[in-house]
């Protein structure tokens, strides 16, 4: 078990910024990548359609012997996490709770924001964690649909982007907050713009503290992998004109092991 690869999924490959952090603290790790970039964007979708679709990603990975699950994606951690941990018998680790003990580590005046997808800010599911810490925090959250297609798009210096970053964010800075969770992969690739309309508040991307709780679960379960490459494969369930190019500014690195994965016969095609 100790030598098998962890499974990583997301509606698309922004979860690359994920694998990025994750091979930061644990580089010996092999790890099998899914991207569900055919049925993206998750964010703006039902709960239903994403526990279904987070329910196939979750079997694909398992199918390829995975040791651990981690849900990259904020909109499936969201609506999902939660039931999987009860239906699969490996580990399974989301995206918000290390970013909300982290903000609260990080936050005075107990007044903190979150930007996420629509799905992820309607669902309460950062409400619903910040209560299992804490008591007496104010949580104020935003939803930020244009920000993906920005992104996906490339425009993460763009003055439009500017723009609208600021028709969502100026109600959050009337409000006081002194610490932003950014709650979506996409969401650290615009920091630059963010920061500049919400000035010097604290800043979480979950996937550091991510990165750091799976190391430690993976250290006490005797789940490390001494003899790791640090190995990463991709699968896709689209692969898009552009998507190359997109991976490879999520992922920092160049993208070498890619192919085309099918969910509904679990089968993957060509590949390079
Ligand atoms: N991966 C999604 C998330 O973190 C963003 C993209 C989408 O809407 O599918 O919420």
């Amino acid at each position: 078990m100790n030598n098998s690869p962890i499974g990583v999924f997301d509606s698309g490959i922004g979860g690359l910024t994920v694998v990025k952090e994750i091979r930061k603290v644990l580089p010996g790790e092999d790890i099998i990548y899914l991207g569900d970039t055919a049925r993206l964007p998750y964010g703006t979708k039902s709960t239903e359609s994403i526990i279904q679709f987070s329910r196939e990603n979750t079997k694909f990975l398992i199918d390829r012997g995975v040791k651990y699950i981690v849900i990259a994606c904020y909109s499936s951690t969201s609506v999902a996490l939660e039931i999987l941990q009860k239906e699969i018998e490996i580990p399974i680790i989301g995206v918000i709770k290390p970013g909300v003990k982290k903000a609260l580590e990080l936050t005075r005046n107990k007044r903190i924001g979150v930007i996420g997808t629509t799905l992820t800010i309607h669902s309460g599911a950062y409400e619903r964690a910040f209560q299992e810490f804490s008591s007496d925090v104010e949580v104020i959250g935003r939803a930020c649909p244009l920000f993906v297609p920005l992104v996906e798009e490339g425009f993460t210096q763009h003055r439009a982007t500017e723009l609208i970053a600021r028709e969502y964010l100026e109600p959050l800075q009337k409000d006081n907050i002194d610490t932003l969770l950014l709650g979506c992969t996409h969401y650290p690739l615009l920091l630059k713009i963010i920061k500049k309309i919400m000035g010097p508040i604290n800043y979480v991307d979950a996937s550091k503290e991510l990165s750091k709780e799976l190391a430690k679960s993976l250290a006490e379960k005797n789940l490390l992998n001494p003899s790791g490459k640090g190995n990463i494969t991709v699968y896709l369930t689209d692969l898009s004109i552009n998507f190359k190019e997109i991976a490879e500014r999520f992922l920092g690195a160049p993208l070498k092991n890619y192919f085309r994965a099918s969910l509904s016969s679990n089968k993957e095609k060509g590949g390079v």
